[in-house]
């Protein structure tokens, strides 16, 4: 497995995220927690070290499962976990908390949850309009002094954040949706990655499964399946989508690998600085997509790729949208 660099963090180019293991925006049916167990340890097994979760999704049972999984293991993985969604003083429907005492607080649940006395790399999951960002990286950065935390992350921060967080302590890494079909960040955050020496770290980067190829029309998600509720899974717009699967499946007949795996070749193919998270539960997908690592692409074919038109709609619903600092 080869590696990306995240700041002064190393991590295989390929990583997993566990979201889907939590029930957090649901999809493909019930939770097996002994096969998301099996999922993270076939991951590790091949090489894969960078293990994404966040204190939110479930709330909680994905850090719990990481933790399981991790017993014994710790020392293989660099652990990426967030604080900020939730909030821990008492309102039940508060949310988008990253006051200093919130952070006290979740960091101390996260590492009960994930048996470990360190987090590699700790990430504000959204930018609290309440509390300034200085204030928040600053807290942050006594973790890191008491040895809690080893390296900063930003997640869905805008470009002016990002600068005011790492005049304050550096920051390792920024999380948002990059894809075949989201490309937004390559006009102006990624630059300014480039340019502050933080790595990106590219979520979503199977389009939540559309360009795996495996979903042909919007009737067969199942009711419950969170993406039902995606924009660009609906109507018009799931159609217009397919013309872009549909060139990203050609390439793969091409090669000879699958969907999935020329979206994340394409990825790891914009540098050393990327390093996507795709997200399973599933082992057979875990080995699928990490597969992807040894998939080389030619220059005429990551141009066919660099030209395709990006999504149709919206790439949250508009509460999501609204939660994204712009
Ligand atoms: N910072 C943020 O705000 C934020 C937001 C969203 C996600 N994330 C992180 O990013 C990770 C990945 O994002 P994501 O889960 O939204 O989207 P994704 O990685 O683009 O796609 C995951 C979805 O595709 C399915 N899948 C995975 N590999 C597949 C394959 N080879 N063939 C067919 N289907 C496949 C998964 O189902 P199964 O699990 O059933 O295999 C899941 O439904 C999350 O786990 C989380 O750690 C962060």
């Amino acid at each position: 497995m080869q590696h990306a660099m995240l700041g002064r963090q190393r991590v295989s180019r390929i990583g997993l995220g566990t979201m889907s293991m939590s029930g957090t925006l649901l999809s493909g049916g019930a939770l097996d927690d002994a096969e998301s167990v099996r999922a993270i340890h076939r991951a590790l097994d091949l090489g894969v070290t960078h293990i994404d979760t966040a204190e939110s999704y479930g709330p909680f049972h994905s850090e719990e499962i990481v933790g399981r999984a991790l017993e014994g293991r710790r020392d293989q993985a660099v652990i990426a976990t967030k604080f900020g969604i939730l909030s821990h003083g008492g309102d039940a429907t508060a949310m988008f908390d990253s006051s200093p005492a919130n952070i006290r607080t979740a960091v101390e649940g996260s590492l009960k949850r994930l048996r470990t006395d360190r987090i590699d790399l700790y990430y504000q999951h959204r930018v609290d309009r309440n509390t300034p960002i200085e204030e928040t990286i600053g807290t942050v950065a006594e973790l890191v002094a008491e040895g809690k935390v080893l390296h900063v992350g930003l997640s869905e921060a805008s470009p002016d954040t990002i600068r005011r967080a790492h005049a304050v302590h550096p920051i390792s890494a920024l999380q948002t949706e990059y894809s075949l079909w989201t490309r937004d960040v390559e006009a102006k955050l990624l630059p300014l990655l480039r340019e502050l020496g933080i790595g990106l770290v590219p979520y979503s980067p199977l389009g939540h499964g559309f360009l795996t190829g495996g979903i042909r029309a919007p009737e067969e998600i199942p009711e419950g399946d969170w993406r039902k509720t995606n924009p660009r899974f609906i109507g018009e717009a799931f159609r217009q989508n397919l013309r872009l699967v549909d060139e990203v499946r050609a390439i793969a007949a091409e090669v000879g690998v699958t969907p999935a795996q020329i979206a994340l070749a394409w990825l790891v193919a914009q540098g050393g600085d990327i390093a996507p998270i795709p997200g399973s539960r599933r082992v057979a997908r875990v080995e699928e997509n990490t597969a992807a690592d040894g998939v080389v692409l030619t220059a005429g074919q990551l141009h066919r790729l660099d030209s395709l038109t990006p999504a149709t709609g919206a790439r949250h619903d508009d509460f999501n949208e609204s939660t994204i600092d712009r």
